[in-house]
């Protein structure tokens, strides 16, 4: 495994190798994806043994152009347009009717594809170079903490990829948000780096509890999810009285009113900016999780523009230690 500066050559070298049906870490505006050819289905299986992913969750498919975009799905209602016009490239990912190029294993048998052009001249150049659809999850281990840097991925897939292209870090911070278009509505089946507001503003009401019971099932959407390694916990009302641990370590929203004596204090935004917090969110789980504490405390933000997928987030990275 390697990692390279994200350089014109660079990702050339990258869009061979996606060609010939290998692996790359690339970065995009939201978080580092793992990348395969999405058209080419022993590519894609790579990408769930890398991650140790239950091969039945279905992958975003990145596209760098509109003609890409045509050649997999069908893109002829008026909301998805209007979407597409507003918000690509960027944040968010959209689920459509697919055409019969895309592999089986990139939906998970589904009717749809969820398509996305990130807003990353890396990502998309890399796109354009492959001239194919790219395939990728977030490049971290199934149920980990995604990576918003390229050493973040190294920590996890270094022995199980050829290559990452480094390009920084990730300026959104938290992946893509996901919508159901369908011809009667639209749902969320994802909070992400798009508030939901934000979408509401162009094609009306968003759906926000029909999280789908059956398939897909995205591992988003599993209450156990984003872990930490280190027990994880979203302040509540009696966290202090009941504290048990000694090295605590906190990530707080604007600024640490709390009187305790924390081994590490991250705040993340001094200037209370949910942009700004969503940047450093998974950034700072990253650095507290290799440090030697006892506890991750967390505080809640308010569920309202990108405060909504900070807390799903949290939450379910506090899940797995059975609180919320
Ligand atoms: O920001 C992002 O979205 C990042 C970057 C790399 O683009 N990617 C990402 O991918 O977060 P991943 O695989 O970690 O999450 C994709 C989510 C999964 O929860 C998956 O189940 C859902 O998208 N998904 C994919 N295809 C779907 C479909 N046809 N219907 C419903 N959900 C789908
Ligand atoms: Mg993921």
């Amino acid at each position: 495994m390697k990692t390279l500066e994200a350089t014109s050559e660079n990702i050339l070298y990258a869009a061979e190798l996606i060609k010939v049906g290998e692996l790359v870490a690339f970065p995009t505006e939201t978080v580092y994806g793992l990348g395969a050819d999405g058209l080419n289905p022993i590519a894609v299986a790579k990408i769930f043994e890398a991650k140790n992913r239950p091969s039945f969750n279905p992958l975003i498919l990145h596209v760098s152009t509109f003609e890409q975009l045509e050649n997999i799905c069908f893109v002829d209602n008026e909301n998805i347009q209007k979407l597409i016009a507003e918000f690509w490239p960027g944040p968010l990912t959209l689920v459509i009717p697919k055409k019969d190029i895309v592999p089986e294993i990139v939906t998970a048998g589904n009717e749809t594809v969820a398509v996305r052009m990130p807003n990353h001249p890396v990502a998309l150049a890399l796109i354009n170079k492959a001239r194919t659809p790219i395939a990728a999850p977030s490049a971290n281990k199934f149920g980990m903490l995604s990576p918003t840097s390229a050493s973040h991925v190294e920590k996890q897939l270094k022995d199980r990829i050829n290559l990452i292209l480094d390009g920084g870090e990730s300026n959104v911070g938290l992946e893509s948000t996901i919508i159901e278009v369908k011809e009667d509505q639209i749902n969320l089946l994802r909070p992400g780096g798009l508030a939901v507001e934000e979408i509401e503003e162009i094609v009306g009401k968003v759906n926000q509890f029909n999280i789908p019971k059956v398939i897909p099932n995205s591992p988003g959407q599993l209450p156990f999810h984003y872990s930490t390694q280190i027990p994880l916990k979203i302040i509540s009302k009696n966290t202090f009285e009941e504290l048990k641990e000694e090295k605590v370590g906190i990530i707080v929203f604007k600024e640490n009113d709390y009187d305790f004596d924390f081994s590490e204090i991250k705040v993340l935004s001094h200037k209370g900016d949910l942009r700004e917090a969503s940047a450093n969110l998974f950034k700072y789980l990253h650095e507290l999780d290799v440090m030697d504490l006892d506890l991750i405390l967390v505080e809640p933000v308010s569920k309202i523009g990108l405060g909504k997928a900070i807390m799903d987030r949290l939450e379910k990275a506090s899940n797995k230690f059975g609180e919320s």
